[in-house]
């Protein structure tokens, strides 16, 4: 199989602005329709394989759900079961898949290695997490905020925590619809210099601003969403004390939330630590809506994976 145009989803990055349009419409579209109907079949017959070297509740299941519920069938792979690197070479590992799977839902610590990965599949595959990015996260609050609010442009996103990979993907999001994303983090916590400068096109494109601040008081004044993190990902456990002294003014309670607008959401990639990033009054308020946005994973990895494998869905 020749690779086309969206042929991965390994950033946001990889779909124009209009293709990421659409593909936020398939899955409200599609949620809908489910809710109605009930399953569609359309990858009846159809096989990913999920390759996992980080833990993970809700990606695993949301995307194997979501391949059954589409008629489809998921396999999981234990990480000793692969070792992708070491066992064979990654290329050599993508040659294999691709003569037996339809697509490939990777989530691996390096970036670049599931860009390679990519490079020499023939089958689409997916970033389920990688220390860079996380545009399935991203893709499931752009269908939450929808629901939510409607319109999306000109909406303020602060991302409160580290620049991690979902603030890069949430950032990239935010580039492609015309939103403002403002990054409240501890001085030394900024996003990649390369990805900033990789977005800062979209934002100047579709007339959203980029910021970062240093005070998340200032940051959260005009806030439509606050979303947060972990204050450190899956992986870096060892800067954890160091870290948690930096962002301890970052915490995201109920004195951050009184600086907000009333109407201000507030949202977690999950899993959260609560007490730390986020507390239980937060967590567990109205304005609260990370359960609906967990909830929302299923919903649009499902359009995902039906843009990736059943062609002419986006256009
Ligand atoms: N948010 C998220 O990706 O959750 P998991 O790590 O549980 O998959």
């Amino acid at each position: 199989m020749v690779k086309n145009n969206f042929s991965d989803l390994l950033t946001l990055s990889d779909l124009s602005s209009e293709q990421l349009q659409r593909l936020i419409s398939l899955s409200a579209e599609k949620k809908k329709e489910f809710q109605l109907k009930g399953a569609n079949r359309l990858l009846e017959g159809r096989t990913g394989i999920m390759l996992f070297e980080k833990p993970s509740l809700r990606t695993r299941v949301t995307f194997e759900v979501a391949m059954v519920q589409l008629g489809g069938h998921m396999i999981q792979l234990q990480p000793e079961h692969v070792s992708l690197g070491k066992r064979e070479t990654v290329k050599d590992a993508a040659y294999n898949l691709s003569r037996w799977v339809d697509c490939i839902v990777a989530r691996t610590f390096s970036h670049e290695l599931l860009v390679e990965l990519a490079q020499h599949a023939s089958v689409p595959v997916i970033n389920a997490l990688t220390d860079l990015h996380h545009p399935c996260q991203a893709l499931a609050l752009a269908l939450t905020l929808k629901e939510k609010r409607g319109e999306l442009k000109g909406l303020n996103l602060v991302f409160v925590g580290d620049g991690n990979n979902v603030a890069n993907s949430l950032a990239e999001l935010c580039g492609h619809l015309g939103m403002n994303f403002i990054l409240a983090c501890p001085s030394g916590f900024e996003m990649p210099e390369r990805v900033i400068e990789q977005i800062q096109p979209l934002f100047k494109k579709h007339g959203g601003r980029f910021e970062t601040n240093h005070d998340p008081k200032l940051a959260v004044r005009n806030a439509d969403l606050i979303y947060t993190d972990v204050w450190v990902s899956m992986g870096q456990e060892s800067e954890s004390e160091q870290k948690k002294a930096h962002f301890l003014p970052f915490q995201v309670n109920n004195d951050l939330l009184k600086q907000a607008p009333q109407h201000c959401l507030v949202t977690h990639c999950l899993p959260a630590h609560r007490g730390e990033e986020i507390t239980d009054e937060v967590m567990d308020s109205p304005q609260s809506i990370c359960f609906d946005e967990a909830e929302n994973r299923l919903h649009a990895q499902k359009a995902v994976l039906m843009a990736l494998l059943v062609p002419g869905m986006l256009s």
